[in-house]
């Protein structure tokens, strides 16, 4: 398949200052002098946070890692696994169509793209938001057909849970990964016939599907909220500041995609941030209040269950204990602007406002 750059490319790029310090951290891996070994974790992290790998993305990995253009082009177009092209705003489909998910129907999963996304692979539907491709053997063929969807695997797929799959994503929601026809893992469709008391007191969820529903991040961008990002031998970047700090203003939340369908949601949002040209809803100022915390959680009771509030995984809770929030009615009771003191801490960038937390927050306060 011919790899090429797409003819539509940023003007430039950037890496977002918490994604900066991973990438030189990463870069200390390596022995002075071999600093190009870290040309493809550097080149995916650009690709995480743009949603594909654009040409000034590229050439700035290669400027970082001291190395020609075309040896850091060479890498990118070699491996499938890069993006050449804009992909879907909210997920990009990749359909297996080798043997076993052939055998058992990848074909009618393309053509379920081929309708609700667009005709030819690495097109963007109509409306930006998806884009998919064919690929080879993912190495889940027990459970075939299958997909991979952004960071996680989608298994036993027919073309209706597949059509399902993408609606509910086109409506914000991200359906359980894992297999989809009712089997635990890859055992025999008719249930087990050995082993069969590993049966009783498993979890509803196979492991990889419990521990991609806990983080949450299955079509979801780099959006900050991975802190702190730690260099196995020891670096650490990206910790939150959670102690009070001035007032100051911040932008509501920015774009969310542009024309070329590619995610905005990652432009700065502090101080210097300004609007893309065209930008459909400009920025709002708000101003901070810091919300009031506890130290602990009130005498008596147990900390809620905050990962409850779609959005909300294991880090993200454990950043707001962090920050002193253990109850769902202090996230209920939370101002604009004080919404806008814990955006700004948790690096959230709107997420509190696009998933509602509030109204969640609100609905499971008043279940108890
Ligand atoms: S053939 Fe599809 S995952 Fe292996």
């Amino acid at each position: 398949m011919l790899r090429r750059l797409h003819p539509d490319q940023p003007e430039s790029f950037a890496f977002t200052p918490a994604n900066q310090a991973w990438a030189e951290a990463q870069i200390t891996k390596y022995p002075e002098g071999r600093q190009a070994s870290a040309i493809i974790p550097l080149l995916w992290r650009a690709q995480e946070q743009e949603g594909w790998l654009t040409r000034p993305a590229i050439e700035h990995v290669a400027d970082m890692l001291g190395m020609a253009h075309i040896r850091a082009l060479e890498v990118a177009t070699f491996y499938f696994m890069f993006q050449l092209q804009p992909v879907g705003s909210v997920a990009h489909l990749q359909i297996c169509g080798t043997t076993s998910c052939m055998i058992c129907g990848a074909e009618d999963l393309v053509a379920v793209c081929k309708e609700k996304i667009a005709p030819k692979a690495h097109q963007l539907s109509a409306d930006g938001k998806f884009s998919w491709e064919e690929v080879e053997c993912l190495g889940a063929c027990a459970n075939a057909p299958m997909a991979q969807i952004g960071k996680d695997y989608y298994e036993d797929l027919t073309a209706e849970k597949l059509a399902w799959i993408i609606d509910e994503m086109a409506a914000g929601r991200v359906p359980t990964p894992g297999p989809q026809n009712g089997r635990y893992a890859s055992e025999p469709a008719g249930g087990l016939t050995s082993l069969t008391a590993h049966e009783a007191g498993r979890d509803a969820l196979n492991v990889s599907a419990r521990l991609a529903t806990d983080i949450g991040d299955t079509i979801k961008r780099i959006d900050g909220t991975e802190v702190p990002l730690l260099a196995p031998w020891g670096k650490q970047s990206g910790a939150v500041d959670v102690k009070p700090t001035p007032k100051k203003p911040v932008l509501a939340e920015a774009v969310p995609a542009d024309k070329t369908g590619i995610d905005k949601r990652e432009a700065p949002v502090q101080g210097t941030a300004k609007p893309e040209a065209g930008a459909p809803a400009a920025a709002a100022e708000v101003e901070e209040a810091e919300p009031e915390r506890l130290d602990a959680p009130r005498e008596g009771q147990a900390p809620d269950d905050l990962k409850r509030i779609t959005g909300v995984g294991p880090k993200l809770e454990g950043l707001l204990h962090e920050m002193g929030f253990f109850h769902f009615d202090q996230i209920a009771a939370w101002t604009p602007a004080e919404v806008a003191w814990v955006d700004a801490r948790l690096k959230c960038k709107g997420r509190i406002e696009r998933d509602d937390w509030i109204g969640q927050a609100r609905a499971l306060a008043a279940k108890g």
